[in-house]
C-alpha cells in the first residue's frame, strides 16, 4: 500500500467516493481542505466586509509559497487567470521579426498553439513539428531549427496522450541556438516533481485547477531572470513602479516593475488564491515526489490490466516518458456513454479514452476500473470502432 493510500487522503475528496473519478487531467475534485481555504475567505468577506490589505498580504504569502514549491523566487511569479493568459503574455513578449519562426509540436494543446498561430498575420512562421517516438526531446526539434527560429513552445505533459516531453534536453538544445523555450505546465504542476528553475526555460505557464487542486480561474506565469526583457502587452497599476500615491496617472513615462508583477492586471482572484494556499499546504505535506510515484504506480497497475484485456496504450509505455495520464486505444462510439452509465468520470480524447490519476486515487479504483472495462469489452467486442 502506498504512503498516499495509507495517509487517509482519500477522505478529503468526497467526490472520489461518489463516483470512480479518473479525470484529473480535466479537473480535480475539490478537497475539504481547499474548501476550508475558500470558506475562510468568504467568512472574512461576510463578517468583516473585506480586509483588503490583509487579503493582499495573503496574496504575497501564497506567491512566496508557490515560488518555494516551484523552487523559484517570488518575484518571478505573476498570478494570471489561467494557462492561456500566461502563454499569451510569454508568446507576445518574445521578440521576433517578420519571417522568423517558432516551433510547436503537431497536436499541441490549442491554448498553447493559438498564442502563436494568431501572430502569423504579422509575419511569424509557425512550424508544426511531427513526432514519431511518442515523446519529444532535442532530436525531435533539432532538424527544424534554423537561424530564424526564435522560440520553442511545448507542453511538459501532453493532454491528449500523457507523454512527458524532455523539456530539459529541449532547453539545452535551444540555449545553444539562443532560442526561447516557453512551457505549458498545466498537466504537470502538482502531479510531477517539477523543479522550474532546473528546467532553465524562458517562461512557464499553468492554471491551478488540475494538479494544484483549485477551482478554475487562477493561473500563474513563471518568468525567470528575463522579466525585464519581456514587454507586457497589457499594463495596469499593479505592474507599474511609478504609480503615484494619489492614483492619478500622469504624463510621465511609465516605469514598469522589473519583475513578474508587471504582468498582473488589476485585482486578483482572491478566493482562488486563498484556495491555492490551502492546496499547496496539502500537496507539500505529501510531496510531489510521492504524488508522482503514486500516479505512475497506478499507471503500472492499469497497464498490467490492459495487457490482460488486450487494450493498448496510445501514448508511451516507458515510465520515464509517462505521466498520470493513460490514453486507452478504445475508439468505439459507445464507450463514453458506457463509462457514464457505470458512474466513471474520464475523458474521451482524440485518440481514445483518457484515464488520469490524482493523489486521491487508489489501487482499488484501478481494479474496479479494470472490471468495468472487462464488462465493457464483453458488451462492445470488438473494442475498436
Ligand atoms: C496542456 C494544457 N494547457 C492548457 C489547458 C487549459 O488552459 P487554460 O488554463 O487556459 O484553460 C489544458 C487543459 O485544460 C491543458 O491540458
Amino acid at each position: 500500500m502506498s504512503v498516499i493510500t495509507e495517509s487517509g487522503l482519500r477522505a478529503q475528496f468526497p467526490a472520489a467516493d461518489k463516483l470512480l473519478y479518473l479525470d484529473s487531467a480535466h479537473q480535480t475534485p475539490l478537497s475539504t481542505l481547499v474548501r476550508a481555504g475558500l470558506d475562510a475567505f468568504y467568512d472574512e468577506a461576510l463578517y468583516t466586509a473585506g480586509p483588503k490589505r490583509g487579503w493582499l498580504a495573503r496574496v504575497e504569502e501564497v506567491r512566496a509559497q508557490l515560488a518555494g514549491f516551484l523552487g523559484v523566487d517570488p518575484h518571478e511569479i505573476a498570478f494570471t487567470k489561467n494557462t492561456s493568459e500566461g502563454l499569451n503574455i510569454a508568446a507576445h513578449g518574445v521578440h521576433w521579426e517578420p519571417g522568423d519562426n517558432v516551433l510547436l509540436l503537431e497536436g499541441e494543446h490549442p491554448n498553447n498553439a493559438y498564442a502563436w498561430l494568431n501572430q502569423r498575420a504579422d509575419g511569424l512562421e509557425v512550424r508544426l513539428v511531427p513526432e514519431d517516438k511518442k515523446w519529444a526531446d532535442a532530436d525531435t526539434f533539432a532538424p527544424h531549427i534554423d537561424e530564424r527560429t526564435r522560440a520553442i513552445a511545448i507542453s511538459h505533459v501532453m493532454f491528449h496522450s500523457g507523454q512527458r516531453n524532455d523539456v530539459a534536453a529541449i532547453t539545452a538544445l535551444a540555449r545553444r541556438h539562443g532560442i526561447e523555450v516557453i512551457v505549458d505546465a498545466m498537466q504537470s504542476v502538482g502531479v510531477l516533481d517539477v523543479d522550474a528553475r532546473a528546467l532553465d526555460i524562458s517562461a512557464l505557464a499553468s492554471g491551478c485547477h488540475k494538479g494544484l487542486l483549485v477551482p478554475q480561474g487562477l493561473g500563474f506565469l513563471y518568468t525567470p531572470r528575463n522579466a525585464e526583457q519581456l514587454p507586457p502587452t497589457y499594463v495596469a497599476a499593479a505592474g507599474v513602479a511609478n504609480t503615484r500615491a494619489d492614483l492619478v496617472a500622469g504624463p510621465e513615462p511609465v516605469e514598469l516593475r522589473p519583475d513578474a508583477h508587471r504582468f498582473e492586471i488589476g485585482n486578483f482572484n482572491l478566493p482562488a488564491i486563498h484556495a491555492l494556499g490551502a492546496s499547496l499546504s496539502l500537496i507539500e505535506s505529501v510531496t510531489t515526489a510521492r504524488i508522482e510515484e503514486h500516479v505512475l504506480a497506478l499507471g503500472d497497475q492499469l497497464s498490467a490490466h490492459l495487457d490482460d484485456l488486450g487494450i493498448a496504450l496510445v501514448g508511451p509505455t516507458e515510465r520515464e516518458h509517462r505521466s498520470h495520464i493513460c490514453v486507452l486505444d478504445l475508439t468505439g462510439p459507445d464507450w463514453p456513454d458506457f463509462f457514464t452509465a457505470e458512474n466513471v468520470r474520464l475523458s474521451p480524447v482524440r485518440d481514445g479514452i483518457r484515464v488520469s490519476f490524482g493523489l486521491y486515487n487508489t489501487a482499488d479504483d484501478v481494479d474496479r476500473f479494470a472490471s468495468i472495462l472487462r464488462r465493457g469489452l464483453k458488451q462492445h467486442a470488438p473494442h475498436a470502432a
